[in-house]
Order: C-alpha cells, then sequence, then structure tokens
C-alpha cells in the first residue's frame, strides 16, 4: 500500500504511512503566478494507493482533485478526507442555495473514501462512491481519561454535539449533559443557561468543530465563576483568526483536539484509527 500525502496532511498522512507499514510517497505542492496550483507525485505509486487530505481551504480541495487525477491508473484508490470543509453546508436552508457538500462529495472519485466525524452524516449520502465515516471520539475520550482530572463532567454546547459528549463521558467513566445554542450569525452565537450542578466540577466542553470559538466561548462564559476548572477538546481544530486567542481569554485551562487539522492543540492522532480501517477494509477484499 502506498500513502501520498495531500499539502494538509502531511503529518497526519506520514503518521498513518509508520503506523501501516506503508510505504509513503513524495509529492510536491508550488504556486503559479496566478495562484494557480501545481501538484506532481514524485515517484510512481503501486496498485494500491491511498491519498490523505483535509480539506479546509478552497485551494486543499484543488489539490485533493489534483491528486486524485495524477493517480489515474491505480487499481484501487482510496482517499481520506480527515476533516471535510464545506460539510456544514449541508442543505438548502433557503431557496436557491448550493448545497455545497453535495457538490464536493459528487467531484470526489475513488474506489473508496473515508471521513472522520463529518459533521452531519446526512452529507454520505451525496457520494457517488463508497464512504465510511470513522469516529474518534473514543481517542479523544481517551486521552481525557488520561488527564485524570479529579471530578469530571463532559458537557457539549448544543444538542449536535451530545453524541460525542456520551461517547466520551462513557470512557472517562463520567456524565454527559449538553447546553442549547441559538446561531445569531457566523460568529455569534447565544447559549442558554441550564440548571447544571456544576459547583466544583472539572467541565470539559467537547464539540466535533470548533471554528471562530464562539460557540464555546458562551458556553464557557456559563459556567466559568462557579466550576473548579474548564478543558476544552475538538475532533477538527479549525480555530479561524483569534479563536484559541478567544478560547484561553474566556478561561480554559486545555484545549485538545486531533491531528484531522494540523494545528498546535492537536495532541490526538487518528493515525492509529485511518491505519485500522485500512488494514481492515484490505482484508475483506
Ligand atoms: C456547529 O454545529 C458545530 O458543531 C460547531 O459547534 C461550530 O461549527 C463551532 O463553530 P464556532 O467555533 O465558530 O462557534
Amino acid at each position: 500500500m502506498d500513502i501520498i500525502g495531500g499539502s494538509s496532511s502531511q503529518l497526519l498522512a506520514s503518521r498513518i504511512a509508520s503506523e501501516s507499514g506503508a510505504r509513503l510517497i513524495l509529492t510536491e505542492f508550488k504556486e503559479f503566478p496566478d495562484g494557480e496550483q501545481y501538484t506532481r507525485i514524485l515517484g510512481r505509486p503501486g496498485s494500491d494507493v491511498v491519498i490523505v487530505q483535509s480539506t479546509v481551504t478552497d485551494s486543499d480541495f484543488i489539490t485533493l482533485l489534483q491528486l486524485i487525477d495524477a493517480c489515474e491508473g491505480a487499481e484501487k484508490l482510496t482517499v481520506v478526507v480527515p476533516y471535510m470543509g464545506y460539510a456544514r453546508q449541508d442543505r438548502r436552508f433557503k431557496e436557491g442555495e448550493a448545497v455545497t457538500s453535495r457538490a464536493l462529495a459528487r467531484a470526489i472519485n475513488a474506489d473508496q473514501v473515508i471521513l472522520v466525524n463529518i459533521h452531519n452524516e446526512g452529507v454520505l449520502r451525496y457520494f457517488n462512491v463508497p464512504v465510511e465515516n470513522l469516529d474518534a471520539t473514543r481517542i479523544i475520550g481517551e486521552y481525557l481519561r488520561d488527564m485524570r482530572l479529579p471530578n469530571p463532567i463532559v458537557i457539549a454546547p448544543d444538542g449536535g454535539a451530545m453524541g460525542i459528549a456520551r461517547s466520551a463521558a462513557e470512557i472517562i467513566g463520567t456524565e454527559y449533559d449538553y447546553l442549547e445554542k441559538r446561531r445569531l450569525s457566523g460568529d455569534e452565537v447565544t447559549i442558554t443557561p441550564k440548571n447544571l450542578d456544576i459547583e466544583d466540577r472539572d467541565i470539559i466542553l467537547i464539540d466535533d468543530i470548533i471554528s471562530t470559538g464562539g460557540t464555546i466561548s458562551e458556553a464557557i462564559a456559563v459556567f466559568r465563576s462557579r466550576a473548579s476548572s474548564i478543558h476544552v477538546a475538538c475532533v477538527h481544530p479549525v480555530l479561524t483568526g483569534n479563536a484559541v486567542l478567544r478560547l484561553f481569554h474566556a478561561g480554559v485551562r486545555s484545549v485538545t483536539s486531533t491531528d484531522t487539522i494540523e494545528k498546535g492543540t492537536s495532541t490526538v492522532s487518528v493515525a492509529p484509527l485511518i491505519a485500522e480501517r485500512l488494514r481492515q477494509n484490505n482484508q475483506n477484499i
């Protein structure tokens, strides 16, 4: 098996190659003066090829399409998109809107696509090829458990993240709850305070994505004066602009995330999870 690391997932692709004992193929990325991208695979991939590329930006998506095209002729092509951007544009909210996640899903041509905690599983039906969605909450839960917080409770900032909070809480061996969120704009939300008994608890706020940090900062404000400590975790650390500062300024003690997007907070790697799934898929052929 050959692993091809895309520009946005170089570390993760290298980790998956080490985990699975696969060959890591070198790739080259450049930009033309007009901003167009150039992508080249340096080396001849074998018959079983795996591309790893998160699509955080539009350019990342172009790179992914270029890599897929460059692999033309592979007998078996697996595309791993650890973080798939635009997944929150998963339906038509207003007349005339594009369902962008559908447009992108349809453009990914491979024998198998692997995603990690896609924002809405409904997006899976937009793919024209077999697709599976891995769940990283177990490995995040194990990391949080190993932090050995004295009196933890896991809280989701909205109902959508309740499943993640539940799985993490099960692994830590504690309770979970969720808050009610209403989005006012791209970076503004309101969170309705809930009557939770969090006196002297170590709160772990967990979400699938942290983007501007607006959701989590609002959630922190609900608890800050009563909790013993507040920690934050997510699968996908989009962390745009001043999101990290916003979180620490709001009072969190630690931020944990996976490496679906490679950031300073990416202390938990999804490489073992993806390597294991690639191994299982190869066994099932
Ligand atoms: C939305 O439903 C997601 O689960 C996250 O809560 C959201 O994307 C976080 O965005 P932000 O950090 O900008 O509030």
